[in-house]
C-alpha cells in the first residue's frame, strides 16, 4: 500500500463569501459530499483508513474527523496533524512526511490537494507510478486548456517507464510565459504527487537544507512541532523543491480534474440549465437572464433581470456580484477584509 497525505489547511480565499477562515473551500459542500470528504473516499483506493494522514490546522481539525466520520470512517485521531501556523504547503508536506517515517519508516506517500475534482478512476494511475517513486519525485499532469497563471507548468522530455523526465518545472508563470509554455506543449502540474519519504528527504537536504535541518527524519522524534515551525519559512513545494529539482518525472492524468479553484471554474465544471445557468440551492425567477452562476445559502428569492455572465453569491451575512471573468479576483475581497480587522 502506499500511504496517503491530505493537504487541508488552505483557506480558498478565491471562494468568498461560500469560503471562509474558519469554514473553507475544502470542507464546502456544493454536492452531498464535501471536497474533503471525496479526497479521502480516493485515498481509500490506495491506502487503508490507518494510513491516511491529514495536515490542518486547530480550528478546522473536526471537520476532518466529523466529515471522515459522517463517511462512515474513524480516521485515528493521531493521523490529524495540527500545523501551529500555516506556512504552505512545503513545511505541511514536511510535517507529513516526518510523522509517516516515525510511524511507519520509509514509505511511499502519494500527496493529495483536498480542494479538487478527480475521476476516482484516476488512483489506478497514482498506484502504479509506485516504481518511478522509487528515484524520482513523481508529479501528475494535466492538458492543459487555458494559459491559467494560477498553476504549475511542467515541460515533459524523455520517456522514462509511465512517464517523462521533466525539464523544466515552473510555478505559476505570468500570462506571456504561461502562452509559450502552452505553445510547447507543457502539462499542468495536479498539485498531487507521489514521493518516496527517503528521496523526498534526499531532495529537501539539497535544494531547503533549513527544513531538511527542522523536519529531517533523524532530529529528535519528541521534537516539539512549534519550535521545528519557527525554524523555516512559508513557502510552497513547488517553488522550494520542484522548481529546483532535477530530479522530478511527470505522470499524465487523462481523467477529469478541475482545481474549481474560482466561481468561473465552477460554473464550467457544474450542469446548465436551457439558459445556461447554473444554480445552486435557491428559489430563483431568471428573466432573460443567461450564463450565469447564482447561490444562496439563505431563505431568499433570487430574481435576476437581463443578466449576463454574472457570478451572484449570497451568505447570511456577505453578498458578492461580479462578472464570472473576473472571478480570479475575489481573493482581493478576503485580502482587503483581512487588513481592514
Ligand atoms: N495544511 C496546509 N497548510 N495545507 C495547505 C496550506 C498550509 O499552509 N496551504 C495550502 N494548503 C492546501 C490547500 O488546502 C490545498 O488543498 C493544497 O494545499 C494546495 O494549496 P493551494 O493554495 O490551493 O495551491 P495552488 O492551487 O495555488 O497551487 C498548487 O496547486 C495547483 C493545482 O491546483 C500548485 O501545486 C500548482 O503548481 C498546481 O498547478
Ligand atoms: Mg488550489
Amino acid at each position: 500500500n502506499i500511504r496517503s497525505l491530505i493537504l487541508a489547511g488552505g483557506s480558498g480565499t478565491r471562494l468568498w463569501p461560500l469560503s471562509r477562515k474558519h469554514n473553507p473551500k475544502q470542507f464546502l459542500k456544493l454536492e452531498d459530499t464535501s471536497f474533503f470528504q471525496n479526497t479521502l473516499i480516493r485515498c481509500l483506493e490506495v491506502s487503508d483508513i490507518s494510513e491516511i494522514f491529514v495536515v490542518t490546522n486547530d480550528s478546522q481539525r473536526f471537520f476532518v474527523t466529523g466529515q471522515a466520520k459522517e463517511l462512515g470512517y474513524d480516521l485515528p485521531p493521531e493521523n490529524v496533524l495540527i500545523e501551529p501556523e500555516a506556512k504552505n504547503t512545503l513545511p505541511a508536506i514536511s510535517f507529513g512526511m516526518r510523522e509517516i517515517v516515525k510511524r511507519f519508516g520509509k514509505s511511499i506517500v502519494g500527496v493529495f490537494s483536498s480542494d479538487h475534482v478527480l475521476d476516482i478512476r484516476a488512483m489506478e494511475t497514482i498506484k502504479n507510478a509506485q516504481l518511478l517513486a522509487k528515484e524520482h519525485l513523481v508529479t501528475f499532469g494535466i492538458v492543459p486548456t487555458s494559459p491559467h497563471t494560477g498553476y504549475g507548468y511542467i515541460k515533459p522530455a524523455e520517456k522514462i517507464d509511465a512517464g517523462y523526465k521533466v525539464a523544466e518545472f515552473r510555478e505559476k508563470p505570468n500570462h506571456e510565459d504561461a502562452l509559450k509554455y502552452l505553445k510547447e506543449g507543457c502539462l499542468w502540474n495536479s498539485g498531487m504527487f507521489l514521493f518516496d519519504t527517503e528521496v523526498f528527504f534526499g531532495e529537501l537536504k539539497e535544494h531547503e537544507s533549513s527544513f531538511y535541518k527542522a523536519f529531517g527524519p533523524e532530529i529528535d522524534p519528541d521534537a516539539a512541532i512549534e519550535e521545528i515551525y519557527e525554524k523555516v519559512r512559508a513557502i510552497s513545494i513547488d517553488y522550494g523543491i520542484m522548481e529546483k529539482s532535477r530530479n522530478v518525472v511527470v505522470v499524465r492524468l487523462e481523467h477529469k480534474w478541475s482545481d474549481l479553484g474560482n466561481f468561473n471554474a465552477i460554473y464550467e465544471e457544474s450542469e446548465k440549465d436551457d439558459n445556461g445557468n447554473v444554480i445552486y440551492e435557491c428559489e430563483n425567477i431568471l428573466i432573460n437572464s443567461q450564463n450565469n452562476l447564482v447561490y444562496s445559502k439563505c431563505d431568499k428569492l433570487v430574481a435576476l433581470i437581463d443578466v449576463q455572465n454574472m457570478a451572484v453569491v449570497d451568505t447570511p451575512d456577505a453578498l458578492l456580484v461580479c462578472p464570472r471573468e473576473s472571478s480570479q479576483k475575489v481573493k482581493q475581497v478576503a485580502d482587503a477584509l483581512h487588513s481592514k480587522n
